[in-house]
């Protein structure tokens, strides 16, 4: 299985910490910057929603793999920002790429693309024939702006890869996990099914996403660390196997503690999470597309990712950066 195209996009609009502190948030770009890494974000435009900005890392995506629509046996999205709660995100961005193949959402918070990939492999392997991955969020439309624990903290965009049966190159071992045990940690309290939208729920402003920080903090420390010593030693790899270790951009403070428990040095650690701010499913797409711009991909590569994110769900995967195939991995 080889990585053929890899896409990204990311709204026009920057975000930065000062604006945020100029809407009368009670923050600054020093605690922002401080405790997070985060210096700014992008936001969508108001006309857009995540099926916009999925469809445009998609194309990208797909024009870097030297493919077109007609060659993809389905396209999946991950995303826990969909355009609507009926139907899926996916199925909007197939019809406006042109295409009635099979397509799906996944729902895995921020560990979403990581699960997406983990399931687009397998769909590609059994289908014999190249799938559509994307991770699109659109956060900046679930969180409250005047919660300034949560709203400092994401952004908007979308990645996408197109996954490729061949021989080539190597997607995986996988370790995936989840502990829904406590999903108050991180969610949206209301505005499913179990606490539908009502008049209070707008009003108790409960339909925003909330997080216990500090909770989450530890948890996406010690589980990303966990996940990715488990797909090493499925691989029979050490951390100095690893060329690239590219984390959930959630913060840096974060991402340096997964790196220093798995054993691995900033030289080899790529982070976006300054620019980006949190993109929960686009986050690890966003990274890797940046990656690659940057140099920092080279051919045979092994790259790690991991992710984590509500749920609560966590994941970590290895890959081999191949060059033989598509247009983008030189
Ligand atoms: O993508 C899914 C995963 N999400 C994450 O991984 C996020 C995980 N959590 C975090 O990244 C961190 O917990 C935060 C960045 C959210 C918070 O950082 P922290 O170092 O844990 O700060 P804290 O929550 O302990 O808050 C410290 C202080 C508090 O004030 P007091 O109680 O000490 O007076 C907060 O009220 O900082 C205050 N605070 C802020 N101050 C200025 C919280 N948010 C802000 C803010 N600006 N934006």
């Amino acid at each position: 299985m080889t990585i053929a195209g890899l896409g990204a996009y990311l709204p026009e609009r920057v975000v930065t910490n000062d604006d945020l502190a100029a809407t009368g948030l009670d923050t600054s770009d020093e605690w922002i910057r401080s405790r997070t890494g985060i210096v700014q974000r992008h936001y969508a435009a108001p006309e857009q929603a995540t099926s916009d900005l999925a469809l445009e890392a998609g194309k990208a995506a797909l024009a870097d793999a030297g493919l077109g629509t007609d060659d993809v046996a389905a396209v999946i999205v991950a995303t826990t920002t969909p355009d609507h709660m009926v139907p899926g995100t996916a199925p909007l961005v197939a019809a406006a790429l042109g295409t009635e193949v099979g397509a799906f959402d996944v729902q895995a918070a921020c560990s979403g693309f990581v699960y997406a990939l983990r399931v687009g492999t397998a769909l590609a392997l059994a289908e014999d024939a190249p799938v559509l991955v994307i991770g699109a969020e659109t956060l900046s439309r679930i969180v409250d702006p005047r919660d300034r624990g949560v709203s400092i903290l994401f952004g908007d965009g979308a990645g996408a890869v197109v996954v490729v049966p061949d021989e080539t190159g190597r997607i995986g071992p996988f370790s995936l996990g989840a502990d829904g045990r406590d999903p108050s940690m991180l969610w949206t309290a209301t505005g499913g099914t179990r606490a539908p939208v009502s008049h209070q729920v707008v009003d108790d402003r409960s339909h925003f996403l909330t997080m216990r920080g500090g909770d989450v903090y530890r948890n996406a420390v010690s589980r990303m660390a966990a996940a990715s010593r488990d797909v090493l030693e499925q691989a029979g790899l050490t951390i100095d196997d690893v060329d690239l270790f590219i984390g959930h951009q959630a913060n840096v403070r974060i991402l340096d503690a997964v790196a220093q428990r798995v054993g691995i040095e900033p030289a080899r650690c790529h982070v976006t999470v300054g620019q980006h701010g949190n993109t929960s499913a686009a986050s690890v797409p966003l990274a890797l597309a940046d990656a690659r711009d940057g140099g920092r991909l080279r051919p045979g590569d092994t790259v790690l990712l991991t992710a984590f994110g509500a749920g609560l769900t966590w994941g970590a995967c290895l890959l081999t950066w191949n060059p033989t195939t598509g247009g983008g991995n030189a």
